[in-house]
């Protein structure tokens, strides 16, 4: 359940849009921060302060990598596996990442709860790949030999943060 707080920085962002519709992607972002992720009550929840059907914001939860359903890691790898990336070597970074995180096929977050890894769609900086945002810092180019410490820095850091600035939110109660 989202807390009133959430729920009002939610109508405030609203207010900053001409159609209250257009603030529904930093709505969900807020609503994650809050959760850690986005089940179906939530979903629920944030379509009825837009007064839309849950399908549609299930839509946009489904359609973007940034948004989950499940609970993710404190930390988020999101390496690009688009087509500049593919080609300068991607997948083999992803595999070196799975292999690393100790990831079975078809898992997306370790164990430990420490990392969830995205092999993501273009993240828009292909002059640097292949790359990634660990977090929410942009790395790249990557070379395998790279991996070991990408992943040890990204430990020291806090964790994915919400990228919606000036609303205050407690971190998600995965985190
Ligand atoms: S294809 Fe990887 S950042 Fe654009």
């Amino acid at each position: 359940m989202l807390s009133e707080k959430a729920k009002n920085s939610i109508l405030k962002l609203q207010d900053k849009y001409p159609v209250k519709r257009s603030a529904l992607l930093p709505a969900l972002h807020v609503a994650q921060a809050e959760i850690g992720y986005l089940p179906q009550k939530v979903q629920q929840e944030v379509a009825d302060l837009f007064d839309l059907n849950v399908t549609e914001v299930h839509s946009v939860v489904t359609f973007y990598d940034m948004f989950f359903e499940e609970p993710t890691g404190k930390h988020l790898l999101h390496v690009c596996k688009n087509i500049s990336c593919m080609l300068r070597g991607s997948d083999e970074v992803i595999a070196k990442f799975r292999a690393k995180l100790g990831l079975k096929p078809g898992e997306k977050t370790t164990g430990d709860k420490q990392f969830t890894l995205v092999a993501s769609e273009c993240l828009a900086a292909c002059d640097r790949a292949p790359m990634m945002i660990a977090n929410d810092k942009v790395i790249g180019p990557i070379e395998e030999k790279d991996i070991d410490s990408i992943i040890e820095e990204t430990k020291k850091m806090d964790g994915h943060p919400c990228p919606v600035p000036n609303i205050d939110i407690e971190r998600g109660a995965s985190h």
